[in-house]
């Protein structure tokens, strides 16, 4: 575990990475004091205003403007009527211009499996934004969940690229809609914290194109997405901020994006590089883009003009299209600090907590006169609300730890809950509350990270902290019916003391309603509905990614973390092969055929549910077709619920090996006790090809391939809970039938 003097560096580290919010205010503060208006719409499309600007800019005001402004800003162009645009941290609120709703996590987010629900999200979060003055939202991130301890897969939606891309193009375009921008980050294969600045990520072409970059690529296609992070490691040795085969052949000429890529915070690493590469905007400040320097490679061919008229013509455009220039600088009609905002987080924490484990009927929490709830562990008064570093927001509006939650909520409980007496047991003093523990109708008890050691800058570690474990054990022995709560933003080690407990509930990190989501589904107000978005593994070693990885990694020293994030003349960049190829979380385990502790797309609720009657929308297919799949659900159980259908494709022969199965649809229903309906899920054709590295003009660089056979469609509620499956036929083009594009 961390040293406190290690957390101090690393607090202090972040705060130097992270903008001060009061720096970030101030300048705020003197947007609004410079006396620019802005340009008024005049009917020129926004790629017109770009160019005429851009063609009055001098060669010092284009050097200026591809660089940070006060650590999160674009500098105002004041000769042209251009205000600075300011930017904030991150997808669970706009975190760096003081107080702001705090809302669940982004893996949390994801195991909503709700994209409405997240666009819902995404609005009020937007909204928040224009109300301080900010115009780019540097967020959603969406880096698979490789590993389980990467520190910042709380900040990312989970393992699988799909679900990660539907998501985040969802919330996306929510942002979209409010004239804000996201950048979506961090392009690409950012998948742990360890050494991050010094770590290559080496991965085979086809692994690039099915596992990390779909996320990335739903959000530029279908998520419109008008920004882009770039990350900070180098993806196959080449930094990923100067790395213009993704930046420029995949991003913008195969994706045909024409947004903005703003680097990662000090992520540059040549001057030439991010110029010639596809970069817009170094980030925080003029670092590698100096004005000397860049003019300096100017002279020697390093890079041309034209390169810096890309990106400042790629800012400009970007900008005027999102109407930034075009209004104040602080939306005077956009709500701040509104109850709808938590609310809305409230909603969405709700749908994010996800019951992994419930014998005896454990859960839901009894209510009532002479009811005693107790309970203990780390997390129930100062319960973690993010994970740490710029995501984390440390001014809510307002938390509830689990504590509070619990008291408000059997308080609540219109009347059936008086007396429902909560009685928080001290950890450190079980010995004096053990009868307390003994008589509880039911103890929970709290645990996992929080945001001091789950953080960007390192990875933690895979087993609850020892402290953690042991109460676990002793308050199992005094008390059979005990619930445990997990905190974390990934998987954790649950098989060394599962056993003892019957109920066990993941809630990722909730935001600032943690208490009162957590409490709700406890006491069965909410049935849960959440579902993991990753694999949780029962051993270490069952995950192939962690072959390689450091050993004691999370022992991590300050003197590694200052190295790991400093000058990179010092840094010496190590190779990490990606060897385990595709196999990613439930790739890997359904494909390996190894029991997982809990699976991919797991979530139990108070009611059940069972998906039968599968109907292809046809029998045969092209390879350019789309297909409907249709199942009827029915809550066969007592209580209203909601439920994922999820659908699987399994390729059953293909000349290269595949995962058995791997998500392409979903929806998420909700029904009354008894209530069935059918559901119809989409699959376009995507959902049946695999990258073929051998494929393309002349066997030339790769390509998507759709290859004649047959395929399972498999419909279940969960990757190991599949319930209804069917057949479909891709032909060849001749030989099929075209039901739809
Ligand atoms: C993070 C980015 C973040 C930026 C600005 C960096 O350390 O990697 O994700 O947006 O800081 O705070």
């Amino acid at each position: 575990m961390l040293s406190n003097i290690l957390k101090r560096i690393v607090q202090n580290a972040m705060l130097s990475a992270a903008p001060d919010a009061r720096q970030a205010e101030m300048n705020l503060a003197e947007a609004e004091d410079l006396d620019f208006t802005g340009l008024a719409p005049d009917g020129r499309r926004p790629e017109e205003r770009a160019a005429a600007v851009l063609t009055d800019m001098t060669l010092e005001e284009k050097l200026i403007f591809v660089t940070g402004y006060k650590s999160l800003g674009i500098h105002p162009l004041p000769r042209h009527g251009l205000p600075s645009v300011w930017m904030t941290d991150a997808t669970s609120g706009p975190r760096s211009y003081g107080a702001t709703t705090a809302f669940p996590s982004a893996v949390a987010m994801a195991a909503t499996w709700d994209p409405a629900l997240v666009a819902e999200a995404a609005d009020h979060i937007a909204e928040s934004t224009r109300a301080k003055g900010a115009s780019i939202l540097l967020g959603p991130g969406v880096n698979i969940a490789r590993i389980p301890t990467c520190g910042r897969n709380f900040e990312y939606m989970g393992e699988d690229p799909f679900l990660a891309g539907t998501l985040a193009s969802a919330y996306v375009k929510a942002c979209t809609e409010r004239g804000v921008i996201c950048t979506v980050k961090h392009m690409a294969a950012n998948n742990s914290e360890y050494d991050r600045h010094k770590i290559s990520s080496d991965l085979d072409e086809r692994t690039l194109r099915e596992i990390y970059l779909p996320a990335f690529e739903a959000t530029v296609k279908t998520g419109k997405t008008p920004g882009l992070m770039s990350a900070y490691n180098p993806v196959n040795g080449v930094w990923a901020s100067e790395n213009r085969k993704l930046l420029t052949v995949i991003l913008r000429e195969e994706w045909e994006f024409d947004g903005i890529v703003v680097s990662d915070w000090d992520s540059l690493y040549s001057t030439s590089g991010p110029l010639k590469s596809g970069l817009d905007i170094e980030m925080p400040r003029a670092r590698w883009l100096t004005p000397e320097r860049v003019k300096a490679a100017f002279v020697t061919g390093d890079a041309r003009e034209a390169d810096l008229d890309r990106m400042a013509g790629n800012l400009l455009r970007t900008l005027f299209s999102a109407g930034v220039y075009d209004r104040p600088v602080k939306d005077p009609e956009a709500r701040e600090f509104h109850p709808d905002h938590e609310a809305a987080a409230l909603k969405a924490a709700r749908a994010g907590i996800v019951l992994l484990k419930n014998e005896n009927s454990a859960l839901p929490l009894p209510r009532g006169p002479g009811i005693t709830i107790a309970v203990c562990g780390p997390l129930a008064v100062d319960s973690a609300v993010l994970g740490g570093g710029s995501c984390h927001i440390a001014r809510t509006t307002g938390t509830i730890n689990l504590l509070e939650g619990l008291k408000k909520v059997a308080g609540s409980a219109a009347g059936s809950a008086e007396g429902t007496k909560i009685v928080h047991v001290s950890s450190g003093n079980l010995g004096r509350d053990s009868q307390t523990i003994e008589d509880a109708d039911a103890v929970i008890i709290t645990c996992g990270f929080n945001y001091m050691n789950e953080s960007e800058l390192y990875d933690r570690p895979w087993r609850l902290p020892r402290s953690q474990r042991k109460l676990i054990h002793r308050i199992s022995r005094l008390n059979s019916r005990c619930i445990v709560t997990i905190s974390a933003g990934g998987g954790v080690e649950t098989e060394s003391w599962v056993e003892n407990v019957p109920a066990l509930i993941h809630g990722m990190y909730l935001g600032q309603t943690v208490g009162t989501a957590t409490a709700e589904i406890l006491f069965g107000i909410v049935n849960p509905s959440g579902k993991l978005p990753f694999t949780m593994a029962r051993k270490w070693n069952d995950i192939p990614a962690v072959r390689g990885y450091p050993r004691r990694y999370w022992t991590t020293s300050p003197g590694r973390i200052a190295a790991g994030q400093g000058n990179p003349r010092f840094r010496k960049v190590r190779h990490w092969r990606y060897s385990e190829g595709l196999m990613v979380g439930y790739r890997h385990f359904d494909t390996a055929d190894i029991e997982p502790a809990f699976p991919f797309g797991h979530g139990l609720s108070y009611t059940s549910f069972f998906i039968e009657n599968m109907q292809l929308s046809a029998d045969t297919i092209g390879p350019e077709d789309s297909l409907d799949v249709t199942v009827r659900v029915k809550n066969t159980g007592k209580r209203f619920g909601s439920e994922v259908v999820q659908i699987y494709v399994a390729d059953i022969e293909s000349r290269l090996p595949r995962p058995v199965k791997e998500l392409k649809g979903f929806t998420k229903l909700k029904l009354e006790p008894g209530e069935s309906v059918e559901a119809v899920i989409h699959l376009d054709k995507r959902a049946f090809r695999y990258w073929d590295p051998g494929a393309g003009e002349s066997g030339g660089s790769g390509g998507w391939t759709a290859e004649p056979g047959e395929f399972r469609i498999l419909a279940g509620r969960g990757s190991r809970n599949i319930e209804a499956e069917a057949i479909v036929t891709l032909g060849s083009p001749e030989s099929t039938s075209q039901p739809g594009a």
